[in-house]
């Protein structure tokens, strides 16, 4: 639909930004926390860009009180970050660490203080590696109990503080990286235990919402999913089911969980005929149709475009270009369901992702017309190499582009009927990526840190925070 004016955002509308504790906390053995599954695994020859790590990561456990004064600066509605599950049980259970509560406590208030909105993800990826150690971490039922206390632990102690919650920080990533291709801890390839474990993951995500309901009345809770839209390559009918299988595989089989409780017929099927399909206890779908969220998370980035792949091809597994070399990354698929293939009408990051802001809109509407849920965008952002310029200037304004752009989409997508509640940018600060170092930036504000661990940790304003100030002084009425 095109349209001669768009609506406008809602008065309410929050306005964020966003980080993850391993990505930006450091002091990773820092009063009384344990271990992550991140800080074994990254040590670990071979696993991180260079070998980054999250020991200091950006700092941000010693300078929150600094970063908020720059969110307060910049005008930010919402801030969304994570909390270190091993900081505040250190074993992943049992003790309290007092010292690891004191922290988001201090950092809820001071961004209350500064009318920013706290919106807390309970977990992004840093399982206690104690709870690795016991049971396999996400492969064991015994991580739903000890999730779900976790989980009520901290709505006790932020509940009237916190209105916004994210259950689980992209469970289609994590459980897929973690044990299908093994490139996230724990590093199998193994697809048999990745649907156990991915099944798991669902059961301890109801369980979280269902307590939820019983101690904060007034809030709103749910997942964020890292959606790609799938997109077929061609009206060619081969190439229009390849897409649909991509939809129905990639995405329905998480966000039809999360929704209906219930996993989609085909993929089912499929995997039934592969023997992969989970085990199923008694109550699991009792359990999994009480969990409905309040709202659907959305990490958005890019489109996937998808073609016919013949059952004797050999595209499998591609290659993911975490190094920045642009056209490093290669096609990957599943014989005899589809494969991806480079969309020549779409431009892409130096890091192969497509630049798409019209996925978003795309995005934002197919989640409302399946799923008619109100959509909180938790992640959007352009990683891109920043540079420093004379007088500490980042003149980012290719980011200022993307991010532009998809703000439109956004405000189209409202003004097509969707429900949404706010858009978080990825990231506030720069922060250490996964799996690509420092050098792949997102940030309003540049954080001198590189790959060797070196820089003074020193931030400095990027031409896109004020670009985004003046969005969320107009109501995004001026992009
Ligand atoms: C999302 C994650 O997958 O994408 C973030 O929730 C992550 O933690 C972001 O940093 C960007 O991905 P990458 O690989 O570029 O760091």
């Amino acid at each position: 639909m095109k349209y001669d004016k768009l609506d406008s955002f809602d008065k309410n509308f929050l306005w964020g930004s966003a980080s993850a504790a391993y990505q930006v906390e450091g002091a990773f053995d820092k009063d009384g926390k344990g271990k992550s599954v991140w800080d074994i695994y990254s040590k670990i020859e071979g696993t991180t860009f260079k070998g980054t790590n999250g020991d200091v990561a950006v700092d941000h456990y010693n300078r929150y009180k600094e970063d908020v004064a720059l969110m307060k600066e910049l005008g930010l509605k919402a801030y969304r970050f994570s909390i270190s599950w091993a900081r505040i049980f250190p074993k992943g259970k049992g003790e309290i660490n007092k010292k690891g509560l004191e922290f988001y406590s201090n950092l809820i208030d001071e961004l209350i203080k500064n009318n920013i909105e706290p919106i807390v993800t309970i977990y992004h990826w840093d399982l206690p590696q104690a709870l690795m150690d016991e049971y396999g971490g996400w492969e064991s039922r015994s991580i739903i109990e000890d999730f779900n206390n976790y989980c009520i632990t901290l709505f006790k102690e932020f509940k009237g503080r916190v209105k916004y919650w994210v259950t689980l920080n992209e469970q289609n990533i994590f459980i897929n990286f973690g044990y299908g291709i093994g490139m996230h801890p724990p590093g199998v390839k193994d697809l048999k235990r990745m649907y156990e474990a991915n099944h798991i993951a669902n059961l301890a995500n109801a369980k979280a919402i269902c307590s939820f309901r019983e101690i904060i009345k007034d809030g709103m809770i749910g997942p964020s999913f890292a959606y790609s839209p799938s997109y077929y390559n061609s009206p060619n009918p081969e190439d229009v089911l390849a897409g649909e299988n991509a939809e129905d595989m990639n995405s329905g089989w998480w966000l039809d969980v999360y929704c209906n409780g219930r996993y989609p017929k085909l993929t089912w099927k499929y995997l039934e005929r592969k023997e992969l399909t989970p085990k199923i206890e008694k109550g699991d779908f009792e359990l999994l149709k009480l969990g409905k969220p309040d709202f659907i998370g959305l990490n958005y980035y890019q489109t996937t475009t998808f073609e016919e792949n013949s059952l004797d091809s050999n595209i499998t597994e591609g290659n993911f270009n975490n190094s920045g070399k642009k056209g490093s990354s290669k096609d990957s698929g599943i014989p005899g369901v589809y494969k991806t293939i480079k969309n020549s009408f779409l431009e892409t990051t130096d890091w192969d992702w497509t630049i798409d802001p019209e996925g978003l809109r795309i995005a934002l509407r197919r989640l409302t017309s399946k799923y008619n849920l109100p959509i909180l965008i938790t992640e959007n952002g352009l990683g891109a190499f920043d540079k420093i310029e004379d007088s500490n200037k980042i003149h980012d304004e290719y980011r200022i582009d993307y991010l532009k752009a998809h703000v439109k989409a956004c405000k189209e997508a409202i003004t097509d009927g969707v429900e949404l509640l706010g858009y978080c940018t990825w990231s506030f600060t720069d922060l250490l990526s996964w799996l690509n170092g420092y050098q792949k930036r997102y940030g309003f504000v540049y954080v001198d840190r590189d790959e060797n661990e070196g820089g003074t940790l020193n931030r400095y304003k990027k031409d896109s925070f004020y670009w985004y100030k003046n969005v969320i002084e107009t109501n995004g009425e001026d992009i």
